[in-house]
């Protein structure tokens, strides 16, 4: 049986849009038009928000597979963490919505990414976002700090989901929630099919079964999880057993929530619950 080391993973990821990052910087140079044959999923039209007020210079390098954005329903004041921040076009769709009380970090741990994602930061002047390099299996983001995590095709690159989403619970203050869009299947890759690196880099064979994905999420602490097949939005797919045989590929749309501490639970019964017993004093 071929098996795969997870630095084998991160190299081929790290390789695959260092070089995407590259060649776009490039055409963009050239005044050329985007994409190459790598990135030929480049995304922009994957999204039901408006994406008129950002340059084609960030919705060209747009590598996701849904739109997180629509998902998480973001308000001002918000603090927003995006796994896997790429070019940098989730962030910046986020700070139009969280506003200037507000605040956006991206994640990425390509280096020709973060620099490309803080160019077109500094051209656009936005400053309640920032770019930070780093895994989303170890995040350098500090604890209970995250109101919202989104995620735009990322996770099902991670050779560690479970780390991800111990990592995202921890970040996520108590009563916050994730809204990601992210490839999974119904049904198992083949290990020989897990061994290609070339399509796990393109989003394809690291793509994990959707009982897994929420058995990871559910290992985490997640509660309300939903998954969601974003072809078919109506059909719940988290409590129904996916093993069909082969695995079907599909972009989805997922969302869960870091149950409020009990603390919080009091500080919302507070004002109702309690007040009988106040009555009676
Ligand atoms: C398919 S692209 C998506 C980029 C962006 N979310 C978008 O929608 O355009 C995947 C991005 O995730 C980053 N990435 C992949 N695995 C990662 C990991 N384990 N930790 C941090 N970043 C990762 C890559 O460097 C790349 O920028």
């Amino acid at each position: 049986m071929t098996t795969v080391s997870p630095d084998q993973i991160y190299e081929e990821v790290q390789a695959r849009y260092g070089r995407i990052a590259d060649e776009f910087k490039l055409k963009v140079q050239n005044d050329a038009a985007c994409c190459d044959s790598e990135a030929d999923y480049c995304g922009a039209d994957l999204y039901d928000t408006d994406l008129t007020t950002l340059p084609e210079d960030v919705t060209g390098l747009s590598l996701g597979c849904g739109d997180p954005i629509t998902l998480a329903g973001l308000e001002a004041g918000q603090t927003v963490l995006d796994l896997g921040s790429g070019g940098g076009i989730d962030c910046f769709l986020a700070a139009e919505r969280v506003g200037t009380s507000g605040h956006v970090i991206g994640v990425d741990m390509t280096l020709a990414m973060l620099e490309k994602a803080r160019h077109n930061q500094a051209n656009l002047g936005v400053t309640n976002v920032e770019f930070r390099q780093g895994f989303i299996e170890d995040l350098p983001v500090e604890n209970d700090s995250i109101d919202v995590v989104i995620s735009n095709c990322v996770i099902n690159l991670s050779p560690n989901k479970t780390a991800v989403f111990r990592e995202t619970f921890r970040v996520l203050k108590p009563g916050g929630r994730i809204a990601v869009s992210d490839m999974v299947t119904q049904g198992r890759f083949t290990p020989q099919e897990r061994a290609d690196m070339s399509a796990w880099a393109g989003c394809i064979t690291g793509a994990e079964d959707v009982a897994d994905y929420v058995a990871a999420m559910k290992t985490a602490g997640f509660t309300e999880i939903s998954v969601r097949d974003k072809a078919e939005p109506d059909v719940e797919l988290a409590g129904t057993p996916q093993d069909t045989g082969s695995a079907r590929l599909f972009s989805a749309r997922i969302t869960a929530v870091k149950p409020p501490t009990s603390s919080d639970d009091a500080g919302k019964l507070g004002k109702t619950e309690l007040l009988p017993a106040l009555d009676q004093l």
